[in-house]
């Protein structure tokens, strides 16, 4: 089964809880969504392989670590997920950013696909998804699965708020991909919503209702 994460560090969960307040506007949802996702970002990379270069300093030669191994990708989950894209980016600048396009039919609650576009050479990179909302799992379950069948094999799942419901349909689903919060909600309400959760949060992001 892959490994879930949550990350409970303060100033994520101080950011969190003015983004589910009701009475935040858009613009200020959108700015700590960018901050949280950069927080974020600096967990789910931590165990990235580094390597031994040498480094020049104005003192001496000497041996260093930087990154190795392969390269990053960044998925977001149109739309919502577009909101933790600038985030990760300002960590980690020279990652290529695909996009998978879903929506979750209000009625049956299952993603309904109309994007997708992936780097060329996505299949030899790690890859983030990035959506602040796992409630079904059934949108984050769809966009791994784009991604496996275009070969990608290197994949994680990072989201702001899960249910456990999200959560076990994705491990189930896909229990090679890890899986990193920043906070487990409670349980799904009868439309699908994360109890206490933070509203629609593509709505949010983007002033939409
Ligand atoms: C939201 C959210 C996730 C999905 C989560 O998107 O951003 O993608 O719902 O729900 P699930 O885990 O039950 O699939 P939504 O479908 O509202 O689309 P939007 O981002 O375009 O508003
Ligand atoms: N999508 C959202 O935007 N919010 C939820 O609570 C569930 C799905």
């Amino acid at each position: 089964m892959s490994a879930l994460h949550i990350m409970d560090h303060p100033l994520i969960l101080h950011k969190l809880s003015i983004m589910r307040q009701k009475d935040t506007g858009s613009k200020d949802f959108r700015e700590l969504l960018k901050e949280i996702a950069m927080l974020m970002a600096y967990e789910v990379t931590r165990d990235l392989p580094v390597e031994e270069v040498e480094v020049e300093t104005p003192i001496c030669k000497t041996k260093q670590k930087m990154l190795a191994g392969r390269k990053l990708g960044v998925v977001p989950i149109l739309r919502a997920g577009l909101g933790m894209v600038d985030g990760v980016m300002s960590l980690i600048p020279a990652a290529k950013i695909g996009h998978i396009g879903l929506y979750r039919d209000p009625e049956t609650l299952e993603p309904v696909e109309y994007y997708c576009k992936l780097p060329v050479d996505a299949e030899e990179r790690e890859l983030i998804i990035v959506d602040p909302m796992l409630a079904t799992g059934g949108s984050s379950s769809a966009a791994i699965g784009f991604l496996k069948k275009r070969g990608c094999t290197h994949i994680r799942l990072m989201c702001l708020i899960a249910a456990p419901e999200g959560v076990k349909r994705v491990q189930e689903d896909h229990p090679d991909v890890d899986i990193y919060v920043a906070q487990m909600d409670d349980h799904l309400n009868e439309h699908g919503y994360i109890v206490p959760g933070l509203g629609d949060a593509g709505d949010r992001l983007f002033g939409t209702k």
